[in-house]
């Protein structure tokens, strides 16, 4: 019955427990579609060894740590295919085989990738047009391998953040390559799901995006205080010293946040008015917004207390298993159609 439905498929890097940023940007998008598509959710413990070899104990402990926060944001067990990426070899084989419908200075213009290269393995004196070339190879390829990660499964659906988005152009080029070589319309392209209007959600600092390291983000397994100490932290306007000083709204962090989770927009217009005219205290705005992500975060929590952890191990297991079933499968197709079937 499943079956029928469209299949899509998404995942994030276990590096640690997931945030608001991450319920922005997809989480809430997997929530709408999972009634509607036969959703897979990969645990991308493989592709986070390209950039975490030397933190792989932390890898490991995130992996059930993001399955709890899948399932505490609203994620059905039932309507969901759970996997973790490394205990399906097959996607690998695919991605070995896919890699030579790929050119190295193709993977070096992602602008993702490029993005990514210097934030993590240049050293600041390095000339910023060119890519250093000693970076590791697992890094420099992982769109190809993500690329795998779709087109095993056959999805065709794809809830993913902004910054994912040059990625899936590169596994249409996969895709139309593969076909063309093959003579075949095996492969399909994929479609990017993504909110259009709400955009990625800047870190509690301004920055452009939350980061763990640089700890500017709201955890989605945050307790009420720890969401009270962060929103304190937030970046508001620097001028607007006194209650009475007239505020800027624009790069504003509190009223970024307010816009994305204030049901009221009535009032949130009435407020930043206010705040714009001057009277109207930070203190007063920041205590607004906590007591919205509080509401907010409350359904989280209380599913997040009823979660038993063994249970959640067994359950990923049984999924992971079904979901490399059907990774087998289809490699099996895709191996016949490259010729390699001798036997
Ligand atoms: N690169 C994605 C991220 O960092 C995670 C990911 C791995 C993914 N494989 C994928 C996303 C396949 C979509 C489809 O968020």
């Amino acid at each position: 019955m499943t079956q029928k439905k469209p299949i899509s498929l998404t995942g994030d890097r276990p590096t640690g427990p997931l945030h608001i940023g991450h319920y922005v940007g997809s989480l809430n998008q997997r929530i709408v579609m999972q009634e509607h598509y036969n959703s897979f959710i990969m645990i991308a413990d493989a592709q986070a060894y390209t950039d975490h070899m030397h933190e792989r104990v932390k890898v490991k402990n995130a992996i059930l740590q993001v399955m709890e926060d899948y399932i505490s944001v609203g994620l059905d067990i039932n309507a969901n295919t759970f996997f973790v990426q490394s205990c399906i070899p097959e996607i690998q084989e695919l991605s070995f085989y896919l890699n030579n419908f790929v050119t190295v200075s193709r993977l070096e213009r992602i602008p993702t990738i490029r993005k990514e290269i210097f934030e993590k393995f240049a050293s600041p004196d390095k000339c910023l047009s060119d890519i250093p070339r000693d970076i590791p190879v697992g890094f420099l390829s992982y769109p190809v391998s993500q690329s795998a990660d779709i087109l095993i499964f056959q999805a065709e659906y794809i809830p993913v953040g902004r910054d994912q988005l040059p990625i899936l152009e590169l596994t249409n080029e996969i895709v139309k390559n593969f076909n063309n070589t093959t003579n075949s319309q095996l492969l399909k392209k994929c479609i990017p799901i993504f909110d259009k209007e709400k955009g990625t959600l800047p870190g509690l600092d301004g920055k452009a995006k939350m980061s763990k390291t640089l700890g500017n983000t709201i955890n989605l397994n945050s307790t009420n205080d720890e969401i009270m100490t962060k929103v304190k932290t937030m970046y508001t306007d620097p001028k607007h010293i006194h209650i009475s000083d007239p505020g800027i709204i624009e790069g504003n962090m509190v009223f970024t946040y307010l816009d994305y989770f204030y049901k009221d927009k009535d009032h949130l217009c009435e407020l930043k008015e206010h705040y714009r005219k001057g009277g109207l205290g930070d203190s007063q705005t920041k205590k607004i917004l906590t007591d919205v992500l509080i509401e907010f975060f409350e359904p989280i929590q209380i599913r997040r207390q009823q979660i038993d952890k063994e249970q959640l191990l067994i359950i990923l297991k049984n999924h992971t298993e079904r979901a490399r079933n059907i990774a087998a499968h289809n490699l099996a197709i895709i191996k016949q159609r490259l010729g390699l079937n001798i036997f």
